[in-house]
């Protein structure tokens, strides 16, 4: 019986609170500018937020790195700013997620403070520690061009371990108490109402506790077996509060066969990203390949969720050009799955080129994050409706055209064709819960059907800049939708999407 649990039905925007809306004038994005922009979230169709952390952080990581689990950065605003933003919300009806960042926390957080203080600090078991002239083991960190993951700390000589930057010490799930307390971190917020969590890098909880080195195949430092009964843990204390409640993971392993297990057993995470698409080149046979090996292994169980950009990747009309983009959006909105959107993926925006002398971010990834166009920029206005004030990244120099408030009056612009997509979907049970078959189709077309209670809508993909045939299947279909103004016949037109009821 399939199931209608809103988390598989729906779509979920991704807030990125820093570039999203400042009410302030400071520059920077925030909860308030958040809540006075719900509407169009609602309007756009989706059915959820997912915030990137709103937590009290000294930002070396733009917010990755928490030093208050259970309070809000000033930068963003207050815990009544957030307790309105989740009410006004379920209002429009729409859920919220919060980033949950359990792996590390930054190293101005009051346990790292007492863990560092001395090698018996009762606090000291919650990080991981080690001894010795040289840093434990090859470990590399994730940032910093495969620099080490162990930073030795003055205070006691010993070293501890990074996954990320140093200012983000890793915390030690070996350690029950360390589990206990993020679990009250999570409780606090579920009783404050938000409705799940984006687990950021999820797959990490679990490390080899005799820290090996990684080997070819098989890596120590992330992935161990025990991630999954931490997960589930996880799961439960969501299970704790009524509401369908979700856990997301970022689960960043591409290979899908090490992927599906964090969703298939029924009792870990709700979804796990797939990062695949990231890194595909632009092919219907690379695509079609992808999605059915990820579908062959969810089939007893597991639900997809699909991603084209977030605010660590170039986006999509970047790395595909906007024709192209938009014959993936139709993919990621019409895939059996969860499609997850990048806030500005839906006006198109591509990067914003930043001057290297004014990168902010520690892995380069200010143009991907540059502000929301809101309202085309003015004498009066430069900061487009983004901010009064001086936006801490540049606005997109064609914020002119690409604003929201523009493309809302404009029929053919991307942001018409994402409402009318998710519309379309939010209309088709076929496209929400349907199953999935691929078909043989011509070359350069990635095409397939979605099948619920005797409808069935067939997708078809042109990945070629010239006319591809239709999938003879179509013959004599309903057009739905089509990424193209002026569409019909058997072929497809060049960079053509289209939709078809069967
Ligand atoms: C993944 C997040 O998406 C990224 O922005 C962050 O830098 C790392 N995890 C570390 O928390």
């Amino acid at each position: 019986m399939a199931s209608t649990r809103w988390w598989r039905s729906g779509v979920i925007y991704q807030i990125y609170p820093r570039s999203f809306a400042d009410s302030d004038g400071d520059g920077v994005g925030d909860l308030r500018g958040i809540t006075e922009r719900l509407e169009y979230v609602r309007d756009l169709g989706a059915a959820a937020v997912w915030l990137s952390p709103i937590y009290r952080s000294p930002m070396a990581d733009f917010g990755y790195d928490v030093a208050d689990h259970t309070d809000v950065d000033p930068l963003f605003g207050t815990l009544a700013d957030a307790d309105d933003l989740i009410a006004r919300a379920h209002e429009l009806g729409l859920r919220v997620l919060l980033d949950f960042v359990p792996n590390h926390t930054s190293d101005q957080h009051p346990w790292f403070q007492e863990s560092r203080a001395s090698r018996d600090n009762p606090k000291r078991s919650w990080y991981v520690w080690r001894g010795g002239d040289a840093p434990p083991n090859g470990w590399v960190a994730n940032f910093g061009d495969q620099r080490p993951a162990w930073t030795r700390d003055r205070a006691t000589g010993e070293w501890y371990l990074h996954s990320f930057l140093p200012e983000q010490p890793d915390l030690n799930w070996d350690e029950p108490a360390v589990e206990a307390a993020m679990h009250d971190v999570l409780r606090f917020w579920l009783r404050r109402g938000v409705d799940g969590f984006r687990i950021d890098v999820a797959h990490a909880i679990g490390k080899d506790p005799e820290l090996g080195d990684n080997e070819p195949g098989r890596r120590h430092n992330e992935d161990w077996p025990s991630v999954h009964p931490r997960l589930a843990a996880i799961r439960r204390v969501l299970e704790e509060f009524d509401g369908d409640r979700v856990a997301v993971g970022e689960v960043y392993l591409l290979d899908q066969r090490a992927l599906a297990p964090y969703v298939t057993t029924g009792d870990e995470l709700h979804l796990a990203h797939n990062f695949v698409f990231l890194n595909l080149p632009w092919s219907a046979q690379r695509f079609r390949e992808t999605v059915d090996e990820f579908e062959e292994l969810t089939r007893e169980g597991g639900w997809p969720a699909w991603c084209l950009n977030n605010h660590d990747h170039s986006r999509t009309a970047t790395r595909y050009g906007w024709t192209r983009a938009r014959v993936a959006a139709m993919l990621v909105l019409t895939l059996r799955g969860t499609p997850f959107l990048f806030q500005g993926e839906e006006l198109g925006l591509t990067d914003v080129p930043v001057p290297p002398e004014s990168i902010v971010d520690v892995d380069r990834r200010d143009p991907e994050r540059a502000p929301v166009p809101w309202a085309p920029p003015s004498a009066a206005c430069p900061g487009a409706g983004f901010t009064t004030g001086r936006p801490w990244l540049p606005v997109h120099p064609d914020a002119e055209q690409l604003a929201a408030s523009v493309q809302a009056q404009d029929p053919r612009s991307p942001l018409a064709f994402y409402r009318a997509l998710l519309a379309l979907r939010r209309a088709t049970p076929a496209l929400q819960e349907g199953s999935y078959r691929s078909l043989d189709a011509a070359p350069d077309v990635f095409a397939f059907v979605r099948e619920h209670a005797a409808r069935r809508v067939l997708v078809a993909l042109n990945f070629a800049p010239f006319p591809r045939p239709l999938p003879a299947e179509a013959a004599g279909g309903r057009l739905l939708l089509s990424t193209h103004a002026t569409t019909g016949g058997d072929a497809l037109a060049a960079d053509e999407g289209r939709i078809v009821e069967l």
